[in-house]
C-alpha cells in the first residue's frame, strides 16, 4: 500500500544521505543550552547546566571530591579507514573554564576514545582517562590531551601543564603553560585550538589570547603522532575530567569541531555531483507525495481517534520516538506477565520486570478499565518521548495490540523511593538507611527534573502526581521521576490551566486549593514537591488528608510546629543519628515549608527551589505561624510580586554561580 511505498522511498533517500554524511563530523556549540543534551553522551559525574558542560558536576553544598566524568559527542568520528588507506584531519576549538576550589585538581582532557563509557574509579590523578588497573594498556584505545592542574607524579612538570597521553596517564610529551603566562585554573576562559593534520601526522595545540588590541594565537606544541596507530577506525570525541581531594569546577563553555571526509576519492565525488540533482528531485517528489497522502488521511473523518494507525502517526511525528514493540516480544520478555515478575501496581496499571535483548526493563501494563486509557496512553508516550533528562525515567518503547496497552521503561534496580525512605517498625529485614548526602541528592534530582519540566522544555509540562512512590532510584541512588501518566502539555502563555473532570492526584500531596479548583498548576506541583522534601528529610509519611479534612496535613503541620519552636532540624530523621549538615538540612526543611504555603502565590517556583538547594539562593521566608487557607487566595502585594518575579523563568544566572542544574 502507499504507506510502504513511501517508506521504501524514504529509506533510499536516507541511505543516500547517510553515505554522504557519515564520513565527516562537524558541529558548533557556541554554548550548551538544554536542547544540546540530546546530541551528547554524559557519563560518570558529568552534567549539563547553566549553558556549559560540567565535565565534573558542581552542586553547591554537595561534596565534589573524587569525581570523574566524560562528555562525548553522541555521533562518533570516522577517524581512519584501512580499506581506503586514509585518515581524517580535524580541527577543534573549545573554551575551557576551570574554577579552583580546594587547592586545584585534578584537570580536564580532550579525548579521542574507542569506548563511550568511563572506566570505574578514574577519579583523582586518572582524569577520567584510565584507572589504576587499566593504565598503560594498549587495549584502552584512548588518546588524550590533558590540561593538568595538579602535580600528581614526579614526572609531571608542574600544576599547570598540557600533555599528550596515549593509553596512559603518563604523558609522552608535556609543556608547562606557566612560562607562556597562562594559568589553566584561574576562573578565566581559556580558548584552545587543537589541530590534527593526517598527511603530516602533526598534532598541535595553540591557545588564543584576547587582548584589547589584537587576537593572537600562541602555538604551544606540535607533535608527530599517527593517531591511526593507536585508535580504531571509529572513535568518540569529547572531554573527560576529574577531581580528587583537591577540587575544581571543570567546565567547557563552547566547542567547535570539523573533520575532513575520508571515504571519497575525487572520482567518487564527481559521481556524487552527478547523482545529487537526481536525489534532490526524488526528495522533492517524495515530500509532495507525503503531503498529499497526509492530507488525504487527515480529511477522512471516519478514521477513529483510537484507530491504532492514528495513534502510531501521532507518536511517530514526535521526534526521538520510542521504539514500537510487538506484543509477542513483550509477552516473552515478561514470561507472559508472570505474577512472579510483578514489580508493583501504579496509578493505572501493573508493572512487570522483563528481559529484552539481555537488558532489564520495566513493562507497564495499562489496565483495561482505566478510563480514557487510549488518550492517557497517547499523552504519556508523546510527552515522555520528547523529554530527556537525567532525572527522568526513560521510556524505551511501547506497544498497542489486541487491546493491550504496554509501556517499556528503563529498569530501576533500586525500586521506588517509597520503599527505602520510610522506616517500618515491624520490618522483617534490616533496613538500609539513606545517608543525608543521598537524601539531598535525591531532593536535588527531583528539583532538577521538575525545573526541567516547568521551565526547560519547549512546552511546560506538569507532573500532577509527585509522591515518593513515583520517584525511582537508579543504581547510584539518583532520583528519577517517573509516571507521567497524568501529565498534560500546557502552553506557557495559557493562564487558565487544563482542567480534569475528576481529581487526579494522591491524598497527602495535594495542595488545598486543588480541592476547590480541580486545576493542576505549576504551584500544585510545587506543593507536592514540598511535601516530598519534608518526607525525605524526616523519613515520615505525609499523613492523613481527605476531601473533608484537606487542610490537615500531618507532616507539614508537624515540621511547622518545630520551626515555630526554633527546633527545625529536630525534624530530620532520627535514624541519621545527627549525621547531616545542619545548614543544608535547615534550608531544605524551610524550602519544604515554603513550598507548602497555603497560598499558592506565596510558593517559590521550582527554579528558585533548585537555587535554594544548590546554595545559590537563601532559603525563602517562612512565617512563624502557618497561615490559614483562604479561598480565593489573596494575590501578592506589589513588593512580594516583585520577589516572585525575581525567581521567575527569565532570570540570568551569572557564570560564576555554576550549579548542578
Ligand atoms: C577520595 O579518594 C581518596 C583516594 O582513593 C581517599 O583516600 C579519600 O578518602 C576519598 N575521599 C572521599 C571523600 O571519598
Ligand atoms: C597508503 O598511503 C600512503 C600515502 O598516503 C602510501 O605511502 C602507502 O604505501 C599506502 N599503503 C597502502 C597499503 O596502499
Ligand atoms: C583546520 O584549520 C586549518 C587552518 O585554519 C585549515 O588549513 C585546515 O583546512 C582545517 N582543517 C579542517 C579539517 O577543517
Ligand atoms: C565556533 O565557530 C563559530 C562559527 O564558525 C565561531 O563564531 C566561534 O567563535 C567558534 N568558537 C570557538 C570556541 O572557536
Ligand atoms: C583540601 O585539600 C587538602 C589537601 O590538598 C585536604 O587535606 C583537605 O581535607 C581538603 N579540604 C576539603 C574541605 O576537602
Ligand atoms: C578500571 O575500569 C575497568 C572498566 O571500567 C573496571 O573493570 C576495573 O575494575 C577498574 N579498576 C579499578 C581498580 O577500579
Ligand atoms: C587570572 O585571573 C585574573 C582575574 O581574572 C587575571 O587578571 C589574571 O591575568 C589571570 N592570570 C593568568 C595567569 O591568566
Ligand atoms: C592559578 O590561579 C589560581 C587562582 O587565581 C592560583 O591559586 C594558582 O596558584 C595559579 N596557578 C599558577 C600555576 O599560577
Ligand atoms: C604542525 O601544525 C602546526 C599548526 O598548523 C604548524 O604551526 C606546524 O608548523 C606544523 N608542524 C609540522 C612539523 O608540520
Ligand atoms: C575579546 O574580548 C572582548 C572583550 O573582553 C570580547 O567582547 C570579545 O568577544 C572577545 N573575543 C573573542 C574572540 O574571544
Amino acid at each position: 500500500m502507499e504507506n510502504s511505498f513511501f517508506h521504501s522511498h524514504l529509506l533510499a533517500i536516507c541511505l543516500a544521505f547517510a553515505v554522504i554524511q557519515v564520513e565527516c563530523l562537524e558541529f558548533t556549540y557556541p554554548s550548551f543550552p538544554e536542547e544540546t543534551r540530546s546530541n551528547l553522551l554524559l557519563t560518570g559525574d558529568s552534567n549539563l547546566a547553566v549553558d556549559a558542560l560540567q565535565v565534573t558536576y558542581d552542586v553547591r553544598g554537595a561534596p565534589i571530591t573524587n569525581l570523574s566524568g566524560r562528555v562525548l559527542h553522541k555521533e562518533p568520528l570516522k577517524l581512519w579507514s584501512k580499506s581506503k588507506n586514509k585518515t581524517a584531519s580535524f580541527n577543534s576549538t573549545f573554551t575551557l573554564r576551570i574554577v579552583p576550589q580546594n587547592s586545584s585538581g585534578e584537570g580536564v582532557a580532550f579525548i579521542l576514545a574507542a569506548e563511550n563509557s568511563i572506566p570505574e574509579n578514574s577519579y583523582g590523578q586518572w582524569l577520567g582517562i584510565v584507572n589504576a588497573s587499566t593504565n598503560e594498556l594498549a587495549s584502552n584505545n584512548i588518546i588524550a590531551i590533558e590540561f593538568d592542574t595538579k602535580k600528581s607524579y614526579s614526572e609531571d612538570l608542574d600544576n599547570n601543564h598540557v600533555g599528550i597521553d596515549v593509553n596512559s596517564i603518563y604523558s609522552i610529551y608535556q609543556v608547562s603553560l606557566t612560562s607562556y603566562g597562562f594559568n589553566i585554573s584561574n576562573d578565566t576562559d581559556l580558548p584552545v585550538r587543537i589541530q590534527y593534520d593526517a598527511v603530516s601526522t602533526n598534532l598541535s595545540l595553540s591557545i588564543m589570547t584576547n587582548t584589547t588590541w589584537n587576537n593572537k594565537e600562541i602555538p604551544i606544541f606540535s607533535y608527530p603522532l599517527d593517531l591511526s596507530q593507536h585508535l580504531p577506525e571509529t572513535v568518540y570525541v569529547g572531554f573527560s575530567a576529574s577531581t580528587g581531594v583537591a577540587t575544581e569546577l571543570n567546565c567547557i563553555r563552547s566547542w567547535n569541531f570539523t573533520s575532513t571526509y575520508i571515504n571519497y576519492s575525487s572520482k567518487n565525488m564527481l559521481l556524487l555531483y552527478i547523482l545529487l540533482p537526481g536525489i534532490l528531485v526524488l526528495c522533492i517528489s517524495c515530500l509532495v507525495g507525503i503531503f498529499v497522502w497526509w492530507k488525504w488521511a487527515h480529511d477522512r473523518d471516519w478514521v477513529q481517534e483510537d484507530d491504532p494507525r492514528m495513534i502510531e502517526q501521532k507518536i511517530q511525528s514526535s521526534t526521538m520516538a520510542p521504539k514500537k514493540f510487538r506484543l509477542k516480544e513483550l509477552k516473552s520478555a515478561t514470561k507472559n506477565f508472570n505474577a512472579k515478575r510483578k514489580l508493583g501496581k501504579g496509578g493505572f496499571g501493573t508493572v512487570y520486570k522483563g528481559i529484552l535483548n539481555n537488558r532489564e526493563v520495566a513493562v507497564k501494563r495499562v489496565s483495561e478499565n482505566s478510563r480514557n486509557n487510549i488518550q492517557d496512553f497517547i499523552a504519556e508516550v508523546v510527552t515522555i518521548g520528547n523529554l530527556h533528562h537525567k532525572n527522568l525515567v526513560k521510556l524505551i518503547g511501547w506497544c498497542y495490540e489486541s487491546n493491550e496497552l504496554l509501556l517499556v521503561y528503563e529498569f530501576m534496580p533500586n525500586g521506588s523511593l517509597e520503599k527505602v525512605i520510610f522506616y517500618e517498625e515491624n520490618a522483617s529485614t534490616e533496613q538500609y538507611v539513606l545517608s543525608w548526602d543521598t537524601r539531598h541528592r535525591i531532593i536535588c534530582g527531583v528539583a532538577q527534573a521538575l525545573d526541567y519540566l516547568h521551565f526547560g522544555c519547549e512546552k511546560r509540562v506538569l507532573h500532577r502526581d509527585i509522591k515518593a512512590s513515583n520517584i525511582m532510584l537508579d543504581s547510584g541512588y539518583n532520583a528519577r521521576l517517573g509516571d507521567f501518566g497524568l501529565a498534560r502539555m500546557i502552553q506557557p502563555s495559557e493562564q487558565t490551566h487544563h482542567t480534569t473532570k475528576e481529581l487526579a492526584g494522591t491524598p497527602g500531596y495535594m495542595a488545598p486549593e486543588y480541592f476547590h479548583t480541580g486545576h493542576a498548576t505549576a504551584e500544585t506541583d510545587v506543593y507536592g514537591f514540598g511535601v516530598l522534601v519534608l518526607e525525605v528529610a524526616c523519613g515520615r509519611k505525609p499523613g492523613y488528608q481527605s476531601e473533608v479534612n484537606k487542610f490537615n496535613n500531618g507532616i507539614v503541620d508537624w515540621v511547622w510546629e518545630l520551626y515555630k519552636l526554633g527546633r527545625t532540624t529536630d525534624a530530620v530523621d532520627s535514624q541519621l543519628d545527627g549525621e547531616f549538615y545542619e545548614e543544608q538540612a535547615e534550608a531544605a526543611l524551610l524550602l519544604g515549608l515554603a513550598c507548602c504555603h497555603p497560598n499558592p502565590y506565596q510558593r517559590p517556583t521550582m527554579r528558585y527551589a533548585l537555587q535554594v538547594l544548590t546554595g545559590e539562593a537563601p532559603p525563602p521566608f517562612v512565617p512563624v505561624d502557618r497561615p490559614a487557607f483562604m479561598w480565593p487566595a489573596t494575590r501578592p502585594s506589589i513588593r512580594s510580586e516583585l520577589d516572585y518575579s525575581l525567581h521567575d523563568v527569565g532570570q540570568i544566572t551569572p557564570f560564576t554561580d555554576l550549579s548542578g542544574r
